[in-house]
């Protein structure tokens, strides 16, 4: 089964498929032909499926796991191989493994000699429903997570869910945060049709948590239609592309007060969702209706609203760091309609009295 859907932004492809590891390898090198390759790849990947992706060495550089991998020491050791390579403006880089491995790799390749080409071969399922596609690269400095970055597009996508047969069932839920995340942003996206991505997550819950390929590729399917339907839409971030923000500014607090070990990217995420929702409820945004049936999603996918025990000052304080954020107001995306979203920016002081 090969699914292949196109960004408009840079016109590439991304081609989901559940192929032999051989057959991508084929592809890969077949799109590849005549320039010159360095690997960059997560050391869980590397271990497992060093052999069965048949690489080389000499054009492989293996990145720890982790976000606090993704620093600005790994991010010259890529710019050193890459020199070492002798790689040039028309050679390529291509990033195996997880959000962090894209991200670095993404940053490295859009900044050598000002750019080269660059393949996303994402291995978790977050990576593959969100960070693979839509061209944020970025490394985490002061502290903060993805301060510095570009937008730079990949030049092709290949998901391979082959991949998820070895994650953890940990990750793979992490992942499906943010699969429930693009349910509840769904008619906000601008697809022109409906997909229906929450009533499928509601009616093919068990064909999911039994990792049935035609259903995941499906799911990555829906996903990534909503977010090329959103990156085309607003590419830099401007307004739009907010939306894919949904539960991440309490998300990515949490993320960091956790140290990056406490909570995975989605595990926060769910946190933030539940947030959004009892707050767009609280404040009448939503009718109870929707509220309990997203929150009945979210709760068969395991997720569950847990209480933390940080500071609401400190929760505040990063939320003031973050990118989006402005002199005394945090913007928040909130479920606002069925399947409908909207940006509303609250001040720190009314912040600290709803934590
Ligand atoms: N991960 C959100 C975005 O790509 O905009």
């Amino acid at each position: 089964m090969k699914q292949i859907l196109n960004v408009n932004i840079n016109n590439y492809d991304i081609v989901i498929s559940d192929d032999d590891f051989s057959n991508l390898m084929d592809e890969l090198l077949e799109y590849t032909k005549g320039q010159k390759k360095l690997f960059v790849i997560s050391k869980k990947v590397y271990k497992i499926y060093k052999t069965k992706l048949n690489l080389l060495d000499e054009d492989v550089l293996v990145l720890n796991d982790g976000e606090k991998e993704k620093n600005f020491n790994n991010y010259k050791k890529i710019l050193l191989t890459a020199g070492k390579k002798e790689l040039t403006r028309s050679d390529v880089i291509i990033a195996i493994g997880g959000g962090v491995v894209g991200d670095i790799a993404g940053f490295a390749a859009s900044t050598y000699m000002r750019g080269i080409d660059f393949i996303q071969i994402p291995t978790t399922l977050l990576s593959m429903v969100d960070s693979s596609v839509g061209g944020k690269t970025a490394i985490d400095m002061f502290g903060l997570k993805n301060i510095v970055g570009t937008f730079y597009q990949p030049k092709k996508v290949f998901i391979n869910i082959n991949f998820l047969k070895s994650l953890s069932k940990r990750q793979f839920y992490s992942g499906m945060a943010e699969v429930l995340k693009y349910a509840f942003i769904e008619e906000s996206c601008g697809l022109q049709h409906s997909i229906f991505l929450f009533e499928y997550l509601t009616l093919c819950q068990e064909k999911i948590q039994k990792q049935d390929s035609l259903t995941l590729i499906k799911v990555i399917e829906y996903c990534l239609l909503l977010k090329i339907a959103v990156v085309n839409q607003d590419e830099k971030e401007c307004g739009l592309r907010k939306i894919l923000n949904l539960g991440h500014t309490l998300g990515h607090s949490l993320e960091a007060l956790g140290k990056y070990r406490k909570f995975l990217h989605g595990e926060a995420v769910a946190q933030g969702l539940f947030f959004v929702f009892n707050y767009a409820y609280s404040k009448n945004m939503i009718t109870y209706s929707y509220y309990r049936l997203s929150i009945d999603l979210l709760n068969k996918y395991g997720f569950k609203n847990t209480v933390f025990n940080y500071k609401p000052k400190k929760i505040v304080e990063i939320m003031k760091k973050d990118k989006k954020a402005e002199q005394d107001a945090i913007t928040f995306i909130m479920p606002a309609d069925k399947k409908r979203v909207k940006e509303i920016k609250l001040s720190p002081d009314e912040l600290l009295e709803l934590f």
